[in-house]
């Protein structure tokens, strides 16, 4: 027998239910790698970075941090944030840290319905049938626009009550052109091949104009997918009123960022959404994480929804070649949300605990 493809896998659950949903992957992946008849296997290595390690060092993750991460085959992330420590000094001395360093350009954010799961989209039949159907990806460009880091206070100048704040967004054509090959790329491997574009370039007319021109520009190499560009206002009224007509959504950072949260609230909760934060050329490791944050009203008590944590080991499972193991893990998501074992955000009563038991048992039927 060979031996099993080994993967090196850098774990940081970071805060609050972070550590909940991280420990629940981790035991989904070693249940597969367990069952993979030693094909291949997980090597792990924990970070115990975030808010705690601030308040005992003054710093969000280790000195040589990056330096130690980018050797790994793939960094699987929880949540970052916990009252005490400023959101943006925790964000950004972390997540955004890793992302931008990293140019994990690249955020894909998946959001479709789950059987067994209401949605406010739904009405009371739950399997689906005959209903709007739900199945788009978000495609967020992650290294620029409005989370570029560019801009300023002015504490001294005007005194009490006057401060100045700029906060500039950056847009590169470089950067816009390659998040929308990426999405034209995308799109093509989906049952509809359609890319939407968000934008807001009839208020912003610096940014928002360039990306609205690379995207018809890009959209010129790709006839055979459909495309629109659609204001970020009526995106918004979109995803509510007729989310059926969108298969994948390009936007912003800043743009993508709310939608996605929109997008998770709409398939029923923001713990079942997953995302990846990816550095397609390979360069540096990409990164794996739920949607959602660290959840402090929650944190601690067995009420964190696994399932967005687990759909992100599903998407560095493909992106570590193994796309019959992410399917196994998607299979295993619908039956135990389709069997009605649910955390309290679903209306269910059922514990972290049992949904990541539950999941495991999935994979063997
Ligand atoms: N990627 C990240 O690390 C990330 C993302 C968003 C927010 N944050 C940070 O998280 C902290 C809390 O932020 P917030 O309250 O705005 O957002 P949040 O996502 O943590 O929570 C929003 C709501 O969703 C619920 N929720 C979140 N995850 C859930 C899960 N897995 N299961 C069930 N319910 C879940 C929470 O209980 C809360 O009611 C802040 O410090 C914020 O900066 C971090």
């Amino acid at each position: 027998m060979s031996a099993p493809r080994r993967f090196r896998i850098a774990a940081i659950p970071a805060d609050g239910v972070g550590k909940e949903v991280v420990g629940a992957g981790r035991e989904l992946l070693d249940a597969l790698a367990a069952r993979s008849a030693g094909t291949f296997a997980f090597d792990w290595q924990e970070f115990g970075w975030g808010c705690e390690y601030y308040a005992r060092t003054g710093r969000m993750m280790a000195e040589n941090g990056l330096e130690v991460l980018k050797d790994f085959d793939a960094i699987y992330f929880g949540a970052v944030g916990w009252p005490g420590v400023p959101d943006h000094v925790s964000l950004w001395g972390l997540r955004l840290a890793i992302c931008q360093n990293f140019d994990q350009w690249a955020n894909v954010r998946p959001v479709r319905f789950l059987p067994g799961v209401r949605s406010p989209l739904r009405r009371a039949d739950l399997s689906g049938a005959g209903e709007t159907e739900l199945d788009w990806v978000v495609v967020r460009e992650n290294s620029e626009g409005e989370y570029a880091g560019l801009g300023g206070r002015n504490f001294a100048g005007r005194g009490p009550g006057g401060e100045v704040a700029v906060q500039s967004a950056l847009f590169t054509e470089v950067g816009c052109e390659r998040i929308m090959r990426f999405a034209f790329d995308l799109a093509r491997t989906r049952g509809r091949p359609k890319v939407s574009s968000v934008t807001k370039s009839n208020a912003q007319q610096y940014g928002m104009v360039l990306w609205d021109d690379v995207f018809k520009r890009v959209a010129l190499d790709y006839p055979d997918v459909e495309t629109e560009s659609v204001l970020v206002d009526a995106m918004s009224a979109k995803f509510v009123l007729h989310p059926e007509e969108l298969s994948v959504v390009v936007a912003s950072n800043l743009h993508a960022d709310i939608l996605s949260d929109l997008g998770s609230a709409l398939a029923g909760s923001l713990g079942l959404a997953a995302s990846a934060n990816l550095n397609p050329e390979g360069r540096f490791p990409s990164m794996f994480e739920p949607v959602h944050g660290s959840a402090p009203d929650i944190a601690g008590q067995g009420l964190a929804n696994p399932i967005g944590a687990v759909g992100s080991a599903a998407l560095m499972l493909e992106h570590l070649g193994l796309p019959e193991q992410a399917a196994r893990l998607h299979g295993a998501i619908e039956v135990t949300t389709a069997s009605g074992i649910l955390t309290r955000d679903l209306g269910g009563t059922a514990s972290t605990g049992d949904v990541t038991k539950a999941l495991i048992d999935a994979l063997s039927t």
